[in-house]
């Protein structure tokens, strides 16, 4: 009678889900198919990839403290996600998700992709903010669908990853030595 079920019982689901929630995965969407991807996202986890997502996305980091790096034409801000704090982010922000803490656990919504509004993958240089490299898709699935992206960035060549600006070499998957040259924006 109900497409997705009774519903849950949100504790008992994060326990039934705990391995997932953690490394080597570190996410789980609740409910397959819906028009709302309900998706908890656990650390650690930290990154040298930034997504552009055509459609919202809300966040309730209800566990341990996270941020968000936004990439906004070649500048870097750091938006905090400390605990109990809730986040609607709007459309094409540029966020890279930051989650450095073990056990943290963070809920994301955001909605099924319309046909012909597409997602991107992005990496850029850390010390000048210059775009590296961009990969485009029709999103389906979030399982499926980024993971290769990754893997296709990582095989790049070092003369691919190449800043064109300032000539450092984007290390790729490395994000301990991506963040260490990171230049964030001042807060004003
Ligand atoms: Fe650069």
């Amino acid at each position: 009678m109900f497409k997705y079920g009774s519903p849950l019982n949100f504790q008992r689901w994060l326990n039934d889900n705990q391995h997932l929630l953690k490394p080597p995965v570190g996410n789980q969407q609740i409910w397959a198919d819906g028009d709302f991807m309900v998706t908890v996202v656990g650390g650690p986890n930290q990154r040298t990839d930034f997504h552009d997502d055509p459609v919202e996305e809300f966040f309730y980091q209800f566990k341990g403290n996270a941020y968000l790096l936004i990439w906004d034409r070649g500048r870097y801000e750091r938006v905090e996600l400390k605990e109990g704090d809730m986040w609607l982010m709007a459309p094409h922000v540029i966020h890279s998700p930051q989650r450095p803490e073990a056990g943290s656990l963070c809920l994301v919504i955001e909605r099924k992709r319309p046909q012909g509004e597409h997602d991107a993958l992005q990496w850029s240089c850390a010390a000048c903010g210059t775009l590296i490299k961009r990969y485009e898709m029709q999103l389906e699935s979030l399982v499926a669908d980024l993971p290769p992206v990754y893997e296709r960035f990582y095989a790049t060549s070092e003369a691919e990853r190449t800043c064109r600006e300032c000539g450092q070499v984007h290390p790729g998957r490395a994000y301990q030595a991506w963040h260490e040259s990171l230049k964030l924006q001042p807060p004003n």
